[in-house]
């Protein structure tokens, strides 16, 4: 598998996901934020591609979250952007792995995982 072409194509779906979230956010009556977090680097090809791999998963539980609430808000066609990003980002974590030669992490025990509090 071409790695590098494969990078290619998720950095410009990157892209497309940040303009897609922007007007998620502009829709909202805010501004997004401009800093964006540190980025972890490595002389090593494969620590990059383990890097890259973390950050997928990290961001895969924070939209399934985001999910969640906008359906807990009403908010279905928000909803359904960030649906279609998160099959995007499904499909990079599984190149990442398979790049790794690594199964596809299990990342459904998130933030959302914790057990719901029963309201009295
Ligand atoms: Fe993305
Ligand atoms: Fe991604």
């Amino acid at each position: 598998m071409d790695i590098a072409a494969q990078l290619e194509i998720h950095a410009k779906q990157e892209l497309d996901h940040a303009l897609i979230i922007s007007r998620q956010i502009d829709y909202l009556g805010k501004m997004p934020a401009v800093t964006p977090k540190p980025v972890r680097t490595s002389e090593d090809a494969e620590d990059m591609l383990r890097y890259d791999l973390d950050q997928e998963n990290e961001t895969i539980r924070n939209y399934r979250d985001r999910i969640r609430q906008c359906e807990a808000l009403g908010e279905f066609a928000m909803a359904e952007q960030i649906r279609q990003i998160l099959v995007q980002e499904q499909d990079h974590q599984i190149d990442l792995a398979t790049a790794l030669g690594e199964d596809v992490p299990d990342v459904s025990g998130g933030p959302q995982a914790r057990p719901m509090r029963k309201r009295r």
